[in-house]
């Protein structure tokens, strides 16, 4: 039987790269959304991969959400936190609400998703969680303290659950991809990402959500078995750990 997968913000831009990476390597996928409700019918529609609704913010939806998923699809033994937003603005003008959205979502979102599915895995004796940090958890950004700040504090959720995990036969991963042609990337004014950030990366353009993809259908795989607390860096040389 096919191993069942979640991905959370699994219906646009990386996350959807990924459910549809993992469909086609052979998972039974659910795509968690939070928000947009056309997006995710059209993509279910397109895919076959069914969408379901909650608010990673929100630890009880979280657990309800699951057990919706592993009602439908059974256990999961695949787990991608990849949910995340950005509300991006230079420190001085920052506002507690930009901090509170982007912690709650980007770094205890984590914390909501993964706690109601470790038990199972433990129990199982086999689990895969990948978490999608970023380069910007691993340098730092301009206008990005609150995001940055939870994408480094995901990347030390990582390493304490690998340690907590290995033994049970779990392993926790962390992805940080670089500028990925998301929609995400493409809200960043234009002028800054043309001349600040696209000159900045070796590769000379942005990456692809593909290419994000692959590193966790890898991670996700039998073959990984031997990697955890680890982090691979998907960013064309941007920035080197
Ligand atoms: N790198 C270098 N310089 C930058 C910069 C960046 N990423 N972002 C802004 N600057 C510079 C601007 O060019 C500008 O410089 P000058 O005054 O010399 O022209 C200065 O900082 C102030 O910028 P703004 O005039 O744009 O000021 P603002 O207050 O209107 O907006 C901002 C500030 C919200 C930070 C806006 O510039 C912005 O959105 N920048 C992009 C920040 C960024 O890189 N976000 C990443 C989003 S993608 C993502 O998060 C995915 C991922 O994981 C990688």
């Amino acid at each position: 039987m096919s191993r069942v997968a979640l991905v959370t913000g699994g219906t646009r831009g990386i996350g959807a790269a990924v459910s549809i990476a993992l469909k086609n390597a052979g998972y039974r996928v659910a795509a968690n959304y939070a928000g947009n409700e056309e997006k995710a019918k059209a993509f279910s529609e397109e895919t076959g991969i069914p969408a379901f609704r909650w608010d990673v913010a929100d630890y009880e939806a979280c657990q309800a959400g699951i057990a919706e998923v592993e009602a439908a699809l059974g256990p999961i033994e695949v787990l991608v936190n990849n949910a995340g937003v950005t509300r991006d603005a230079m420190f001085h003008k920052m506002t507690p609400q930009q901090w509170n959205e982007v912690i709650n979502i980007n770094l205890t979102g984590l914390f909501n998703m993964t706690h109601p599915v470790w038990s199972g895995m433990r129990d199982r004796g086999f689990g895969r969680v990948v978490n999608i940090s970023s380069i910007n958890g691993q340098k730092g950004q301009m206008g990005q303290a609150n995001y940055s700040a939870a994408k480094a504090g995901d990347l030390g959720f990582t390493k304490t659950l690998a340690q907590e995990g290995a033994a049970k036969g779990i392993t926790v991963n962390a992805i940080c991809p670089g500028y990925i042609g998301t929609e995400m990337v493409r809200a960043i004014p234009e002028k800054v990402l043309n001349e600040r950030i696209i000159p900045q990366i070796p590769i000379g353009r942005l990456g692809e959500p593909e290419e994000v993809a692959r590193c966790v259908v890898f991670l996700a795989s039998d073959d990984a078995g031997f990697i955890t607390g680890s982090t691979i860096s998907a960013n064309g040389g941007q920035f080197f750990v």
